[in-house]
């Protein structure tokens, strides 16, 4: 039996891959930067991503332990493993798009600037350095806008602003990416994207957002769109990634889907897409 190493099982991604893979019999061994107890697997603290001993806490869990397979979950860790991938550890894969792809989605602005150049839409965006005034901002994005951190995760940080707030908007750096509102659903498609371009997707729908409007999903449900799901494709393709995704998409009052953000990982509601994780397990020979 394989054994699989998951990362970040205290948060909603790792603790639901880490169940699946518990279900489907996988021998696996959880790791967090919190101490958590009480957890039917093997659990490892670990420090944080940013943590100069983190790569090398990993490797020395991956040798000690025999793990076959690294699922990382969580944001702040994807550019760190993408960049461990080729490390000469034979036998191990890590479930990891490369690393061009996980820089460019960690990245907000590098993602929409990317996906527009491939013809993939996304809402209006701009820089807010690139901005100096209420008119600048109606003819670029449009109001009301949003704006967002370009490296963030979890909803924190995203605004609604209408004009009122051009002040705030305008003292905003270029950390930060001003974005056109889409005012229509909100969908969560996750997404393993195999070799040779091809993927599987199913698409979500958040049915309830954390703040009402925008924010994470409170709750989700499987639906058929198939616009939003070729649109999520295209996007895994045109960033040339290479496992699994969660995406969000919105769809614009005229119902054209955009794509909001690329996750390079699999996503809190894997639960409801299992055989995403499957598409993965499968594609990389861990499936028993
Ligand atoms: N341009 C946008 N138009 C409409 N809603 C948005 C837009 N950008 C973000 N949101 C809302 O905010 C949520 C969080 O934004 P997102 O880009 O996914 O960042 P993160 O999840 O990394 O914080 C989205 O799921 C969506 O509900
Ligand atoms: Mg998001």
């Amino acid at each position: 039996m394989k054994k699989i190493l998951v990362t970040g099982v205290g948060g909603p991604a790792g603790k639901n891959v880490a169940a699946l893979l518990l279900e489907r019999g996988f021998s696996i061994i959880g790791t967090d930067m919190q101490a958590l107890t009480g957890l039917k697997y093997a659990f490892i603290q670990v420090p944080a991503a940013k943590d100069p001993d983190f790569s090398r806490v990993i490797e020395q869990i991956v040798v000690q332990n025999g793990i076959d397979q690294i699922i990382p979950t969580v944001s702040e860790e994807l550019p760190v493993f993408a960049r461990m991938q080729g490390n000469n550890h034979p036998g191990l894969s890590i479930l990891i798009s490369p690393a061009q792809a996980v820089e460019t989605s960690n990245d907000k602005y590098l993602t929409a600037a990317a996906l527009s150049s491939h013809g993939i839409p996304v809402p209006r965006f701009v820089l807010p350095s690139q901005v100096y005034s209420a008119r600048d901002i109606e003819r670029l994005v449009g109001w009301p806008c949003i704006s967002k951190p370009r490296v963030g995760r979890g909803g924190r940080e995203v605004r609604l602003h209408t004009e009122p707030d051009l002040r705030e908007i305008l003292a905003l750096n270029d950390m930060y990416i001003l974005q056109e509102f889409a005012s229509g659903t909100d969908y969560a498609p996750n997404v393993f994207a195999g070799e040779n371009g091809a993927s599987r997707v199913v698409v979500l729908e958040k049915t309830a957002l954390k703040n009402g409007i925008l924010g994470n999903a409170l709750s989700v449900r499987r639906v058929e769109d198939a616009a939003v799901g070729a649109t999520a494709q295209a996007a895994a393709k045109a960033l040339d990634c290479r496992g699994p995704l969660d995406i969000d998409i919105r769809k614009r009052f005229d119902g054209t889907p955009v794509v909001l953000e690329v996750n390079a990982r699999f996503g809190a509601n894997i639960r409801f897409a299992p055989e995403i994780l499957e598409a993965a397990l499968q594609e990389t020979e861990m499936a028993a």
